[in-house]
């Protein structure tokens, strides 16, 4: 482990103590959840455009990987900022999510490794745009991911052929986050489809619950018709902005209108977080010490605090 990467786990490690119900946890480190014999599938999504999905996956992404787990981002959006952002190259991009989604390529095979030991990412290019249009007449095209990553290998009982695949099966991830365009469409669904729970990322701005409803409407169809499973994980405030009261406002509206669900952790407006994407790097690695990226580190450890909780409840 490189220095970033120790002073990463120091610092979370620290961040996740300052939350009051990571303490008095005893016997393990708050930080890291049990493992599964599966990953845990996180769909971060908001039809709102600029509310913070990519900048969450690959910090968040990155956080979780910083403290051992093992993490990989599908990149479901035709303008591929969570690629960029994690400075996977076009040449890098040969097998993307498109090609796994019309099923011209298995995932292990779009699966590009990134700088950030433990964080993988299954590229995105503009051909996903053609997707949607492409799978219309296509049997369960609201499956295509779920049935993909159902194909996934993770115990090293099937076929090994590639090295990512041989990488995959000897440490399988523990956690997927699919980045989504900000639109409710067909890419989207099928990620809601294949996620265990949607992560809500909620800009702090006037119209911020503008558009939640419809995200949450959304949720509970797919929830009757497509999958059973997916919860709501939780809502983070994103670009908070502490001179402004506007922000204070819509934040205790929120709060008062969603309650629990969500995330104590607000992420502050920081220009760090907004400079890291053209260096090609998570804002975590950029600058670990800005306010972006403590920000980022509890909420991997309230995440993870929730996540601890709903398998607690489950067995
Ligand atoms: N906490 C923050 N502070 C400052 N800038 C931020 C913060 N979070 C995100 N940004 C910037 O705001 C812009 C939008 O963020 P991001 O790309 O993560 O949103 P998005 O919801 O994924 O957008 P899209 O809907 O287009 O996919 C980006 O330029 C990003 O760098
Ligand atoms: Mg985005």
């Amino acid at each position: 482990m490189d220095q970033t990467n120790k002073t990463l786990v120091t610092d979370a490690a620290k961040a996740a103590a300052s939350i009051p119900s990571a303490q008095g946890t005893t016997g393990s480190n708050p930080l890291v959840a049990p493992s599964t014999d599966r990953p845990r599938i996180l769909v971060v999504a908001n039809q709102k455009g600029g509310v913070g999905k990519t900048t969450t996956a690959i910090n968040l992404g990155t956080a979780l990987a910083a403290v051992g787990e093992r993490v990989l981002i599908v990149d479901l959006d035709p303008q591929g900022n969570a690629s960029t952002g994690l400075g996977i190259t076009t040449a890098e991009r040969k097998v993307s999510a498109y090609d796994v989604l019309i099923g011209a390529a298995l995932i292990e095979d779009a699966v590009v490794p990134t700088k950030v030991p433990g964080l993988d990412i299954v590229p995105s290019t503009m051909d996903l745009l053609g997707a949607e249009l492409e799978l219309a007449t296509v049997q369960r095209r609201s499956h295509r991911l779920r049935d993909a990553l159902a194909r996934m290998p993770r115990n090293g009982k099937q076929r090994e052929t590639s090295e990512a695949e041989k990488a995959m099966t000897a440490r399988p991830y523990s956690y997927l986050l699919i980045d989504c365009p900000p639109s409710l469409n067909l890419l989207t669904i099928n990620a809601m489809t294949a996620a265990d729970a949607i992560l809500v990322p909620l800009q702090c701005e006037f119209f911020a619950l503008e558009g939640l409803s419809q995200l949450l409407r959304t949720v509970e169809r797919v929830k009757t018709s497509l999958n059973p499973r997916l919860e709501i994980q939780g809502i983070v405030l994103t670009m908070f902005d502490q001179r402004n009261k506007l922000s204070d406002q819509v934040a205790s509206d929120v709060r008062t209108h969603l309650g629990d669900k969500v995330y104590r952790t607000v992420i502050p407006r920081n220009v760090r977080i907004s400079e890291a994407p053209s260096y090609g790097k998570p804002a975590l690695v950029y600058d670990h010490r800005c306010a972006g990226s403590k920000a980022y580190m509890r909420l991997a450890a309230e995440m993870i605090q929730r996540e601890r909780a709903i398998r607690r409840s489950a067995a």
